[in-house]
């Protein structure tokens, strides 16, 4: 017993003082002017940055510009205008935006298929981020706070 608390101790040490170098890293390369081999995120070349966060019918769902883009290599006219309206919530609107829609092809199911990229009925969270993942990216749990109690 002694001995398993005495190493979770010596675990969480040295797990406080890797945190505490990454930081200084981090404060440290902030500070660097140049960073050439990090390319820097362009908007035009590759998308809004921010997130698109769809509310229905299932709240929530996170759609990353960059990681389709720059990570996966998709040029714009993959998914617009042919799949998806340059306008964040257009897809939302409409009601077959679906699961079933997407396991027929439809919207992300275009690409999730299991062949292009990970299928639509596998890795559920990786596009479901729930109530607390939406208030994580919108900031709404800060707003929340703000209020007292119902
Ligand atoms: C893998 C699919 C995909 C690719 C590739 C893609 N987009 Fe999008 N884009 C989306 C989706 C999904 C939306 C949100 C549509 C909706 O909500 O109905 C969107 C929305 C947008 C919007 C509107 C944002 C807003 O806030 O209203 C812009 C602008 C946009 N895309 C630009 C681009 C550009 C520029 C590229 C190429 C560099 C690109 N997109 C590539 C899927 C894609
Ligand atoms: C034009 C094809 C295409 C469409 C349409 C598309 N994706 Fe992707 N997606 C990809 C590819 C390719 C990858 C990278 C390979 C993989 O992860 O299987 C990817 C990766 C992802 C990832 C993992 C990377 C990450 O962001 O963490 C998520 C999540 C994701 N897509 C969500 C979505 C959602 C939600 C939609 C619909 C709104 C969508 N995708 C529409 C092609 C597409
Ligand atoms: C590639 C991304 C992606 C994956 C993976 C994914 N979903 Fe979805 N899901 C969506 C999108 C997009 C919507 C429609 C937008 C919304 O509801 O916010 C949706 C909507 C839903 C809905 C409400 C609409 C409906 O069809 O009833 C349910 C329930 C749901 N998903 C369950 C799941 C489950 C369970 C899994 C895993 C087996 C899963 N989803 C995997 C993208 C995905």
């Amino acid at each position: 017993m002694k001995r398993v608390e005495k190493s979770v101790g010596v675990l969480c040490g040295v797990l406080l003082l890797a945190g505490i170098f990454a930081f200084a890293g981090q404060v440290t390369g902030g500070q660097r002017k140049a960073q050439p081999k990090e390319e820097a995120y362009d908007e035009s070349t590759y998308g809004p940055a921010n997130p698109i966060i769809w509310t229905k019918p299932l709240k929530a769902v996170v759609f990353s510009h960059k990681t389709h883009t720059m990570g996966a290599g998709l040029s714009c006219d993959n998914c617009h205008d042919a799949i998806f309206e340059m306008a964040a919530g257009t897809a939302q609107e409409k009601p077959d935006f679906t699961m079933a829609s997407l396991y027929k092809g439809k919207y992300c199911g275009a690409c999730h298929d299991g062949n292009m990229a990970f299928a639509s009925n596998t890795r559920c969270a990786t596009c479901h981020v729930g109530v607390k993942g939406y208030n994580r990216l919108t900031g709404a749990d800060a707003k929340k706070s703000g209020k007292a109690g119902h």
